[in-house]
């Protein structure tokens, strides 16, 4: 069972050193509680991964490529994301499936090449506005995640983290209903059999310090992948808050 909530930034292309001093500075000063519970994980720009000072900050890149080396210009390959001390990556970002035409079975490639690595791929699932107007939403998330299952060994799928982001909530202001991301993560962890015990199930779409704690304290859901509201310090301490608040009104 997955018993940590992960509150995981997405910085996207922003941010900057300053910026990454004040998260170091602001996230050192949270209590014990965070530390032990709570997963606070930002992923950010690859020029930023170094910027970081702080054991409480797990620190993660955008992009992998499937490849280990060579003429892939504007690339980055696991041995280079290795040298900056990293060991989490988001992969099939809705952004870069949709912007960058990365498919599904790219997608399945580059988590493999990071579990093969050493790194925690934060594979991201999700349809669009038109798909769940057409009732397509398991359609298109189960294909999603047939590619990762596909590629990846029963024994490897197991040390991915996914992240079910659905477009029309992404940087919208339109948050899935606690209900509406529920019903698909728990339909998620069924897919995913025995592995799915093991997997941390993140939302993301519009995770902001009002929303946080009714998305986080509903069943299948260990958390968030946070993007606008992860680029201002207040904001996303208050989301780890709302983390802490779940976790406590467990026990
Ligand atoms: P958002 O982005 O929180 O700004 O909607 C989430 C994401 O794209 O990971």
């Amino acid at each position: 069972m997955v018993s940590s909530v992960f509150v995981i930034g997405n910085w996207k292309m922003n941010g900057s050193t300053a910026l990454a001093n004040e998260f170091s500075q602001g996230i050192d000063e949270l209590g014990s509680s965070v530390a032990a519970q709570i997963e606070v994980a930002l992923c950010v720009p690859a020029t930023l991964l170094r910027a970081f000072d702080s054991p409480k900050i797990r620190v993660g890149a955008q992009n992998i490529s499937e490849h280990d080396s060579g003429a892939y210009t504007g690339e980055l390959s696991a041995d280079l994301l290795k040298e900056q001390s990293c060991d989490l990556v988001i992969v099939g970002h809705s952004e870069r499936r949709h912007l960058f035409g990365e498919s599904s079975e790219d997608v399945a490639r580059k988590a493999a090449k990071a579990l093969a690595n050493g790194f925690t791929p934060i594979v991201c699932v999700g349809e669009t506005e038109a798909d769940r107007e057409q009732g397509k939403t398991f359609d298109v998330v189960g294909s999603q995640l047939a590619a990762i299952q596909n590629e990846l060994s029963a024994e490897v799928l197991e040390k991915i983290y996914i992240a079910y982001e659905p477009v029309w909530a992404i940087g919208t202001g339109k948050t899935a209903s606690p209900e509406q991301a529920q019903e698909v993560h728990a339909w998620i962890r069924e897919q995913l059999g025995k592995a799915g015990a093991e997997i941390p199930l993140l939302y993301g779409g519009s995770v902001k310090a009002s929303n946080a704690e009714q998305l986080f304290q509903q069943r299948d859901i260990d958390g968030g992948l946070i993007g606008g509201a992860s680029l201002e310090l207040n904001e996303f301490i208050n989301i780890c808050r709302a983390a802490e608040t779940v976790i406590q009104n467990r026990v």
